[in-house]
């Protein structure tokens, strides 16, 4: 809902839970009256009140009085020592700014960005106009409400209404304030193998920055944010989360004032960033889906996961089937051929996979990292037959076939770069940063998504492929591109990142039937833009079944579980080495998008009967994997215990998934797991347990956790009973 109050020109938003309101103040400026709980339409007088206190009118014109000032947006060098929200740099060299309001306008669904992810539907947008005082530079900002949902989608929109051109050293998505109190940000942290780990800190005076520099959003840092108010845990208390829809360099900020209030921003990183606008352009920050929660972090994550699914991915494949995929890069890595693959591809089968995906090594010379990567051309010599032979194994099999690709990558040792040595990112007298022994195409030029665009749709289309997995495995050095003028090339990464979503807007809609998924090394670039093209990405290249839980945990607070592949794979791990038993990653793999990542020619029967037993539990989890909500119940960051819940939405079914790690806790009474998010007035059955109790005393009593050795597993299917 959104509501204009004309004589008080305020704006009230509201969505499930939350309200936000703002008004235009005496001064003309934008300002927050209040982002939180639902509070009183009657009490709009009080909040205007307390609001004119933050800025007094009279103050404004030439008094440096704007530092307590909840604004919608953050303008620089006019008596506002935070940091702004856009940073605009005249053709004389100024960039004071002091924006206030001009227009509005509210109209009905969500605004389409050409060229950018955004939310796919909505109810309502408010779009505020902002003029700057000093210059013809004009600011809309964007607020995207979504009925029955705590998400709220930010965005802004910079125009050159002059006709000298401007340069932008700053353009973030939005600007948040929070009112002052006692804040902790947590963030999602890690590297290649460890994506997703949790750090929570205070918020302290001054700014506390998240960033990507990596020209991906990558697993350093995910471009998300909870603001936790002080006693938020997973299960009460309040906090607001900062998700951006993005993908390239990114930054969120939180800055805290004297005062004590928090301003939240972000969007495309600024550092080496500028972007000239000419007379008439306009630039489009990309989205930030914020979101409010007043039941602590659990109901944050099951906001972002519904609208994640509801409004960012592919609605045709957002919650229907997932290819039940057999993957052979641990089965085989790079030393293939088609005799190796026929017998994985039967073994697949007689596990009950649906899809069989080949992936790196197909290719041109690709026969290890150092070669190939560019020439999408089956190497026959490798394949007899080409892909065609595995793809009637397959169909003769009932399997579907999915092909792996890094279509924004290239060796140097790859008939791509010896035509094309210029189309990769470096500077000329300069050694380029190889990463994986590969470079960076530079998808600035449009000649170059064309071609990538055009070598994989012909393997796609003279081939009957259902999936596509996407890799991107190296992060972007040099920042430079010969074909941008000398004093432009601040746009290199955001340029860059628009060429990628280029390319998948273009090869999805192109092949609209088939299932993309994203990877990049494991979760280098798992991000809500990417969810948008492609519904499934690989969440790491770490398929150890104990580091999995805390991967899978992190990368839940704030993606839908459904985002996540999660395969079973050999032991020892390839990457950790570690043995854990085969039901344990069978139950952690069942708590995302589920398949296999070993050969499936060599299991014994006893494997393969366990494996087949995990893809007939799953078919029977699946709606809750697609649709349900997620309950996390034992943390594995603080406990020796990892668990977590799926509850339909008419929670009429669950599906309880754990593990016990190293010193776990014993069964017994002693140790109950309280479960959550079922109907307090049901009557369930723990089918594995004989238990029948209802919702509240499951929650209040708890279910024994069971006696299990290091890394032991359980799944307890749960069901409204009639008994
Ligand atoms: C990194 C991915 O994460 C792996 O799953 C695999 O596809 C390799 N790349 C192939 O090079």
């Amino acid at each position: 809902m959104i509501r204009y109050y004309e004589r008080q020109k305020t704006f009230w938003l509201r969505g499930k839970s939350y309200d936000y309101v703002m008004y235009v103040n005496g001064a003309g400026f934008l300002q927050n009256l209040h982002y939180g709980g639902r509070i009183d339409e009657n009490d709009l007088g009080e909040l205007i009140r307390r609001g004119d206190l933050l800025c007094p009118p009279q103050n404004v014109n030439g008094e440096l009085a704007l530092d307590a000032m909840p604004g919608e947006y953050g303008f620089f060098g006019r008596g506002d020592f935070r940091e702004p929200t856009a940073v605009i740099e005249r053709h004389d060299g100024a960039s004071m700014s002091r924006f206030r309001y001009v227009s509005h306008e509210i109209r009905n669904g969500a605004p389409r960005l050409k060229g950018l992810p955004h939310a796919r539907s909505a109810d309502a947008t408010l779009a505020v106009t902002l003029r700057d005082d000093f210059s013809p530079s004009e600011i809309t900002l964007y607020y995207v409400v979504f009925d029955g949902s705590d998400a709220l989608v930010r965005y802004a929109e910079l125009k050159n209404a002059g006709s000298e051109p401007v340069r932008l050293k700053r353009a973030f998505s939005f600007c948040n304030e929070l009112p002052s109190g006692d804040y902790k940000m947590l963030r999602l942290f890690g590297a290649w193998a460890t994506e997703c780990r949790v750090e929570t800190t205070q918020i302290g005076r001054g700014v506390t920055r998240l960033q990507s520099l990596r020209g991906v959003s990558s697993y350093g840092l995910n471009p998300f944010a909870a603001i936790m108010r002080d006693g938020c845990t997973e299960t009460q208390g309040e906090c607001y989360g900062a998700q951006l829809v993005y993908s390239g360099n990114w930054a969120i900020t939180a800055e805290k004032s004297f005062s004590g209030s928090v301003r939240v921003q972000g969007g495309v990183n600024d550092f080496g960033f500028s972007w000239e606008l000419g007379a008439g352009e306009t630039f489009v920050a990309p989205q930030a889906v914020l979101c409010y929660s007043g039941e602590g972090l659990g109901q944050l994550s099951r906001e972002y996961a519904d609208f994640i699914r509801e409004r960012i991915m592919r609605p045709e494949f957002a919650c229907s089937h997932r290819p039940l995929v057999a993957n052979n890069w641990e089965a085989t890595f790079f030393d293939f051929n088609a005799e190796k693959l026929l017998p994985i591809i039967d073994g697949a089968a007689e596990l009950g996979a649906d899809t069989f995906v080949l992936d790196d090594g197909w290719f041109g010379e690709r026969n290890f990292d150092n070669a190939g990567l560019g020439d999408w051309v089956v190497n026959t010599e490798k394949l007899e037959g080409g892909l065609k032979t595995l793809i009637e194994r397959c169909k003769k099999r009932g399997l579907k076939f999915g092909l792996w690709f890094e279509p924004e990558m290239v060796n140097e040792d790859s008939e791509l770069f010896r035509a094309h040595p210029e189309w990769v990112i470096a500077k000329a007298g300069v050694e380029p940063v190889r990463g994986r022994n590969q470079l960076v195409l530079d998808l600035t030029r449009p000649e170059v998504v064309d071609y990538i665009f055009n070598s994989v749709s012909k393997i796609l289309s003279e081939n009957d492929i259902a999936y596509v997995k996407w890799d991107f495995n190296r992060d972007l050095t040099e920042f430079y591109s010969a074909s941008i003028p000398a004093n432009r090339q601040g746009e290199f990464a955001h340029r860059f990142i628009l060429g990628s979503y280029n390319l998948m807007e273009r090869l999805t809609s192109a092949f609209p039937e088939v299932f993309f998924e994203g990877c990049a090394g494991g979760g280098r670039r798992f991000d809500a833009g990417v969810l948008y093209y492609f519904p499934q990405i690989w969440t790491s290249d770490n398929t150890d079944g104990f580091e999995r839980t805390r991967i899978q945990w992190g990368t839940s607070l704030c993606y839908p579980v459904s985002a996540m592949s999660c395969h079973v794979a050999a032991c020892p791990n390839h990457q950790t080495g570690r043995t854990t038993p085969l039901n344990t990653r069978c139950v952690v793999a069942s708590l995302g998008a589920t398949g296999c990542e070993l050969d499936c020619s060599k299991l014994t029967d006893g494997e393969k009967a366990e494996i087949k037993s995990h893809i007939k539990n799953y078919k029977q989890i699946e709606e809750l994997v697609l649709r349900g909500d997620l309950y996390r119940l034992s943390n594995p960051f603080e406990t020796n215990m990892f668990c977590e819940m799926l509850v339909s939405k008419d929670k009429t079914k669950a599906y309880v998934a754990g593990e016990v790690f190293l010193g776990g806790p014993f069964g017994g009474y002693a140790n109950v797991l309280r479960l959550r998010g079922l109907s307090e007035r049901k009557t369930y059955k723990i089918e594995e347990l004989g238990i029948i109790a209802s919702g509240r005393t499951l929650a209040v009593l708890g279910v024994p956790v069971p006696q299990l050795g290091d890394f032991g597993a359980w799944a307890w299917h749960i069901t409204e009973s009639e008994e």
